[in-house]
């Protein structure tokens, strides 16, 4: 059997914020028109019971990923791994940024907006940690 290291850990803390923050927002999608059917005033209270979720697993992310970059030798490695790691983190930070911007928005294109850019940036920035892996 092999033994865990402080690398399991930061690897499953992050993929576990990273499958918490990505499929929320999709089960948060499958949810949210049947609520509106139903009951609409409880929409608004799924969305920010998930925010409540999903803000604390961002932050597992950043801190994850921080402590990723700075404990491996990155400037050691290929310069397409670099490259993909610094996309991986602006794709990060961009679905930060449209779901701070859909969450206190105001404005139906805040919401609908932002929404739609977290979403695929979060995708996307899944996909490109998923890359990194293969690349490894
Ligand atoms: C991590 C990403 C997300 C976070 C943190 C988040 C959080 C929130 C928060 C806090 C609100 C309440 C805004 C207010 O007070 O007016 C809200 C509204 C809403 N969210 Fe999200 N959300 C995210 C992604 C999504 C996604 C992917 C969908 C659907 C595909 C979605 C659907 C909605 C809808 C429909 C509302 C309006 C609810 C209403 O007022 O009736 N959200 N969201
Ligand atoms: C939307 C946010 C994010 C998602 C969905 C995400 C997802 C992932 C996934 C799925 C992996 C692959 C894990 C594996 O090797 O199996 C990964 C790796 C990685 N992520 Fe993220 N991540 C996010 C944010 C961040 C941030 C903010 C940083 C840095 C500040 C970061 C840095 C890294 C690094 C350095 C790796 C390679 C880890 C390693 O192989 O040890 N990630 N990420």
């Amino acid at each position: 059997m092999l033994s865990p290291t402080a690398d399991t850990i930061r690897l499953f803390l992050h993929v576990l914020a990273a499958a918490v923050w990505v499929g929320g927002q999709i089960v948060l999608g499958g949810l949210v028109p049947r609520l509106r059917r139903a009951a609409p005033e409880t929409t608004r209270i799924a969305a920010h019971a998930f925010g409540s979720v999903a803000w604390p697993s961002f932050a597992i992310l950043m801190a994850t990923g921080m402590w990723s970059i700075f404990d491996t030798s990155l400037s050691e490695r290929a310069t397409e791994y670099q490259a993909t790691v610094a996309v991986h983190v602006v794709l990060a930070v961009a679905a930060g940024t449209s779901a701070a911007i859909h969450s206190l928005g105001r404005s139906k294109l805040a919401l609908a907006l932002g929404g739609a850019l977290g979403l695929i940036t979060s995708l996307a920035a899944m996909f490109l940690g998923l890359l990194l892996r293969t690349g490894s």
